[in-house]
């Protein structure tokens, strides 16, 4: 048996070949295995799958078969993850293939722990570094490996996941994931460092040879960069007031190790502020994915009378956020356009913002923060605003220098300190704005709210009523015949059709090319667009493990301030029915109703 264990050297049959100084490689002769192709955000799969022999080492060592030698060897990389189970024995496997190919350090989160944002930042951190001709010590990041399926629950039942950065903290983009799957349908053999396990318990440096293994504190290179970006003063004088009470659930998930530390230690917050704040292996049996359905816990506690101010969560690995009001919810479409809109409340943007930019079906609220705000970079449905679902989309348009903050109506909300979104970001820039509206007020004096802020915003820019339902592990072939019927309606489709009160101004199945480096991706979507500014757009998830999720998108554009007090599900009522009965959603799913809404 050639798998590879964590906890011993790999057995026979071995061969030795070319020894860096000091340690021993063996080269493993392995198989390949089927269906390591990466999904919108890295490789997925249940745990049970990653541990079958060999599973993980074949798509590790794949990788570096895809990347130039120049770009690892003697390199440093970065190492962490959320803390979900399989993560400790993947991180010792991962460890040594990396020595067994020659990278030269490996920067390790103490247990395996650093949160998306916070690897993004410490890639980006030793990047910097190398400027500094004084610290010859660094020789800057190649990239890194985060070991997590993000929001997906995790356990021995359920989900795993690894994710590669490249070198300016950014996920690796489809050129490099594209050829990852090529050499996995390839794969024979595996070099691997005859190295025993690394402590991750303790920060410190462990030689072998000419590899070493650094642990690093997961919050302290993420917290330094934060407080560049954000006035911390300022949001700690919102935290220590008396009639502002504020509460974050860390969903037992990864930002349970960066809460204390921020909010209470810096902050001022109270340590009753933080739920859930124990790191678990399986999120306490829970699923953490901050929306109204599975934050429900935070949802109650907001929606409760006398609840607090504001409320926030994020996933499972500290990229996905949502923020509350009291008895309010802000769609992950307005936070984006909200912030876009109040940059003034936050010291990293005093010279402005670049450009703006979102997802395809993320709502077009922030277009119209845009167009007001003049962006250079701003064109009306341009390329520029609009990319794929994938953050990854969002890191040539920053690198470039076009692109200050963006968002995804998948929670997902950043900007480019780093080259991921970022939960703990968000929630800093939100505390930032209600801390700048409120900054004169005495005590007893009435504070400006979340939903006050939000409301302004609609009387200023208009309200896109925006919601999403979700299918969850559908039948594949299903969801995938529909999406077929929908690309013949669209191939048959023309402008001034009608669908019930809706007159269609374009049907596609969106096409992105990326402004930078002119690369293409096709099939990101089914959109119906009408004449009124409404949209309905049909996709299928590429984040899930199992079976497919449809997702539908719904948005309609509301001028009018006397209406924008309604539900949104009530407002987008009509529209809903239609995106249901144009796509025979319920006869290809079967489903009656969708699995979540948002
Ligand atoms: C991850 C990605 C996001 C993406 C989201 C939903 O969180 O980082 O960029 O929007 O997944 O993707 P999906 O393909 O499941 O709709
Ligand atoms: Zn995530």
């Amino acid at each position: 048996d050639s798998t590879i264990r964590a906890t011993s050297a790999p057995s026979s049959p071995s061969t030795a070949i070319a020894e860096p100084e000091g340690i021993k490689i063996n080269s493993i002769p392995t198989k390949p295995f089927e269906g390591q192709k990466t999904g919108t955000s890295g490789l997925r799969k249940k745990v049970k799958v990653f541990m079958q022999e060999n599973y993980l080492a074949n798509w590790i060592q794949a990788l570096f078969n895809s990347l130039p030698p120049e770009d690892y060897k003697s390199g440093l990389l970065v190492l962490g993850g959320d803390g979900r189970y399989f993560n400790r024995e993947a991180a010792q496997i991962i460890i040594k293939i990396a020595a067994g190919n020659g990278v030269g350090k490996i920067l390790v989160g103490k247990e395996g722990v650093l949160s998306t944002p916070a690897v993004s930042a410490v890639i980006r951190k030793q990047k910097a570094s190398q400027l500094n001709f004084f610290l010859l010590e660094y020789f800057g990041a190649n990239g890194g490996f985060i070991m997590s399926a993000s929001h997906n629950p995790g356990g021995p039942e359920y989900d795993w996941g690894i994710k590669f950065n490249y070198s300016s903290g950014q996920p690796a983009p489809e050129s490099i994931t594209d050829k990852i799957y090529g050499n996995t349908l390839s794969i024979s053999e595996i070099k691997i460092a005859d190295v025993p396990d690394v402590d991750l318990s303790k920060v410190g440096v462990t030689k072998f040879g000419s590899f070493s293994v650094e642990v690093i504190d997961p919050v302290s290179d993420y917290l330094e960069l934060l407080e560049t970006v954000f006035d911390f003063q300022l949001i700690k004088g919102l935290l220590s007031r008396p009639d502002f009470r504020f509460i974050f659930d860390a969903m037992h998930a990864v930002t349970g190790a960066y809460a204390k530390p921020i909010f209470v230690d810096k902050l001022g917050a109270t340590l009753d502020s933080i739920s859930n704040g124990i790191p678990l292996e399986d999120f306490g049996h829970g699923h953490p994915d901050p929306n109204l359905t599975y934050a429900k816990d935070l949802v109650n506690i907001l929606y409760a009378e006398n609840g607090p101010d504001f409320g926030a969560a994020s996933d499972g690995d500290g990229d996905r956020n949502m923020i509350l009001g009291r008895s309010f919810f802000v769609t992950p479409s307005d936070s984006v356009a909200v912030i876009a809109a109040n940059t003034e409340a936050i010291p990293y943007f005093k010279n402005g913002v670049k450009g703006l930019a979102r997802s395809m079906p993320t709502s077009g609220a922030l277009d119209r923060v845009a167009e007001k705000l003049n962006l250079p970079f701003f064109e009306a449905n341009g390329p520029w605003i609009q990319v794929p679902t994938g953050w990854k989309f969002f890191g040539n348009l920053m690198d470039a220098g076009n692109l200050s903050v963006c968002g995804e109506e998948s929670f997902g909300t950043g900007s480019d300190h780093i080259r991921e979104k970022d939960g703990i970001w968000a929630v800093l820039a939100w505390l930032s704005i209600i801390a700048h509206r409120n900054k004169d007020k005495k005590p007893g004096e009435k504070l400006v709210s979340v939903s006050d802020v939000v409301k302004e915003h609609w009387a200023t820019y208009g309200r896109n009523f925006f919601s999403r339902y979700d299918y969850e592990e559908c039948e594949s072939e299903g969801a995938n015949k529909m999406i077929e019927y929908l690309r013949d309606i669209i191939a048959k489709s023309k402008a001034g059709d009608k669908y019930g009160s809706y007159v269609l101004q374009f049907a596609d199945d969106f096409t992105y090319t990326d402004p930078v480096d002119g690369s293409v991706v096709s099939k990101q979507g089914v959109r119906f667009v009408f004449t009124d500014g409404s949209r309905i757009i049909y996709r299928l998830s590429g984040t899930g493990s199992a079976g497919a999720t449809v997702r539908v998108y719904i948005e309609q554009f509301e001028p009018d301030v006397s209406k924008h007090d309604a539900d949104a599900q009530i407002a987008l009522k009509p529209l809903i029915d239609l995106a249901i009965s144009v796509s025979k959603l319920k006869d290809y799913t079967g489903r009656e109703q969708p699995t979540v809404i948002t």
